[in-house]
């Protein structure tokens, strides 16, 4: 049974998140996407929120489930007894960030391996804030959000 994580801060879920998601669970048994707390970023939408739609968003996907987590990826990798982080790289702007990641992540535990999935073209240019800049300014956003997310970023915008 090959296990991998799809983490990340899903504020909210895009396509471009659910094509990796998608890609990856052909490469995978099980794939367990898991939205971080991350204070950092401040969410928008809370832990909960983000989780379940990422929920929504995956329920179609059979070998996909969904949870989140505090705390140390690698941690919670073990615990589920993940074999591989999965990681979307979109443009060579993401490299730095990513490789630093995966080189840490990689030192903390040396048995797990960070897959990178490109998505599909037509997403390279999104990302979550981007998607919410123009939703607040009142531009269409149903073409960068899975449907069941597009009702609930316009409400939480209101
Ligand atoms: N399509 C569209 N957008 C994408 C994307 C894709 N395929 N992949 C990433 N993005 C965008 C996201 O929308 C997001 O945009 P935003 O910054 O405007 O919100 C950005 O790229 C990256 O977000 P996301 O993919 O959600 O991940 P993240 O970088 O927020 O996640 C964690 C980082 C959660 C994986 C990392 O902080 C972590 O592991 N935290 C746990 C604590 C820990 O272990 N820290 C040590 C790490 S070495």
């Amino acid at each position: 049974m090959r296990t991998a994580i799809y983490p990340g801060t899903f504020d909210p879920i895009t396509n471009g998140h659910l094509d990796i998601a998608i890609r990856a669970s052909a490469l995978f048994d099980k794939v367990i996407v898991a939205v971080a707390e991350n204070p950092q970023k401040k969410p928008l939408f809370s832990k909960t929120e983000r989780r379940d739609l990422v929920s929504q968003s995956v329920k179609d996907i059979e070998n996909v489930e969904v949870t989140d987590f505090d705390g140390l990826l690698v941690d919670y990798a073990k615990s589920v007894n993940a074999c591989a982080i999965i990681r979307g790289l979109r443009a060579v702007s993401d490299f730095e960030f990513e490789f630093q990641m995966a080189l840490m992540n990689r030192k903390l535990c040396p048995e797990l391996e960070t897959v990178y999935l490109m998505p599909s073209e037509k997403y390279t240019y999104i990302n979550s804030t981007i998607v919410k800049e123009i939703a607040r300014l009142g531009g269409k956003i149903d073409c960068f959000l899975p449907e069941a997310v597009v009702p609930y970023l316009k409400e939480k915008l209101k």
